[in-house]
């Protein structure tokens, strides 16, 4: 039996892969390339020094996503691949609920066709809007969301969930991810973003191997400790960790389950370039600009019930996240494209 991986080949996929093969599980990664490169999964087999098998296809693609069924003994399912660029999806957001609302109920519906009835989901602390409590637990009520990406989450959350509660059969576990962050600490694996980042570490990364000339910091004038943003950063090997533990839960019948996936710490973006400068000797020149439309203030997680139920907790401090998520950087400038 092996577990199917979709978006695999991707950021936070390629590292669940290492730590699932680890684990001792067979994987197989469906994944169509749009937002990540092969490459990735040479290097999880050069790691782990087991072969991943793969195959090139789309979430939309029904046929293609029965030959998979039909070739591969698949009992669960890790669900990464969709689309998640914010911005891109307030002015896309057809493309975005086509990819990741249709993509997901035709992946469902094949996999209960063929009797495989037990999936991970990546959800985002997206859904929990301007949280309505700090730190979030599983508890807060969901909110409002800022943008097309956030609501397909939120979207396909209630799906899954209505799903399960129609027949019992399915284990659903919603996996509410924070900020990740960092990379493999062999320095051989970490994110590959398309284009100029929007996402804060890439982009400070990206100065610090000079890429970028300047950091913008978005807004000094938030209520926070010092005026910056403050999010619950965690290790992408930490967030792998964590489906490896939600698998375990899911061989015990789980049912429906949510757990927030993140540190319960919250950093500033400040705290984040002081520590970024601290663990690597490298200076990285910022300026203050205007807030980003969409941004809140605070979140960051209360962990507590990954703890008690899976288990599981976050092992890596921010000094390994800034340390690591550089390592990849330096030693790969341009990514997967060498
Ligand atoms: P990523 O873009 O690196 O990985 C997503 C993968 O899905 C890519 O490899 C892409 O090629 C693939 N994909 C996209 N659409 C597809 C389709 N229609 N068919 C097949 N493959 C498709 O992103 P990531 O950071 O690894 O995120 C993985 C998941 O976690 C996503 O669902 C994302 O929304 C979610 N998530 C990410 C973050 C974050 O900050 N990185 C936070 C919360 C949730
Ligand atoms: N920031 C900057 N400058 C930048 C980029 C970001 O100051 O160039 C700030 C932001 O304003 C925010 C913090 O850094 O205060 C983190 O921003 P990110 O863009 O890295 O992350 P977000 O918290 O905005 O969102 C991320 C993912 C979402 C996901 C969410 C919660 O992009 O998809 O975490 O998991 F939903």
């Amino acid at each position: 039996m092996a577990i199917l991986v979709t978006g695999g080949a991707g950021f936070i996929g390629s590292h669940t892969c290492v730590e699932l093969q680890q684990a001792g599980y067979d994987v197989v990664v469906y994944d169509n390339l749009s937002n990540a490169s092969e490459k990735s999964l040479e290097r999880v087999e050069a790691i782990t020094g087991k072969p991943v098998k793969f195959y090139k296809g789309d979430i939309l693609d029904r046929d293609r996503l029965n030959e998979v069924f039909e070739k591969e003994q698949l009992d669960s399912c890790i669900h990464f691949a969709g689309l998640k660029a914010v911005g891109e999806s307030v002015a896309k957001p057809w493309e975005y609920y086509e990819n990741n609302i249709a993509g997901t109920l035709t992946l469902v519906d094949v996999m209960r066709q063929h009797g495989c009835k037990n999936i991970i989901f990546s959800s985002s602390a997206t859904v929990y809007g301007d949280p309505a409590e700090i730190p979030i637990t599983e508890n807060c009520p969901k909110g409002q969301c800022t943008n097309p990406y956030g609501w397909t989450k939120s979207m396909l959350e209630q799906i899954l969930s209505d799903m399960q509660k129609a027949d019992p059969e399915w284990n659903v576990v919603l996996l509410r991810y924070f900020n990740p962050i960092g990379a493999h600490p062999s320095g051989t694996m970490g994110e590959n973003p398309n284009g100029i980042p929007n996402n804060l570490m890439p982009y400070i990364t990206q100065v610090a191997v000079g890429k970028l000339p300047e950091l913008g910091v978005f807004g000094d004038d938030y209520d926070t400790p010092d005026g910056t943003g403050v999010r619950d950063y965690i290790h992408v090997v930490d967030l792998a960790k964590g489906h490896v533990k939600a698998l375990k839960k899911i061989e015990e019948n789980a049912g429906l389950k949510i757990y927030n996936l993140g540190t319960g710490v919250g950093y500033s973006v400040l705290d984040i370039v002081k520590n970024f400068e601290a663990a690597n000797g490298i200076k990285i020149p910022y300026s203050i600009k205007p807030r980003r439309a969409g941004d809140i203030a605070t979140c960051y997680s209360d962990a507590t019930k990954a703890k008690e139920e899976l288990g599981w907790t976050a092992e890596y401090g921010i000094k390994e996240m800034c340390a690591d998520s550089w390592r990849w950087q330096k030693n790969n400038p341009n990514g997967y494209d060498m």
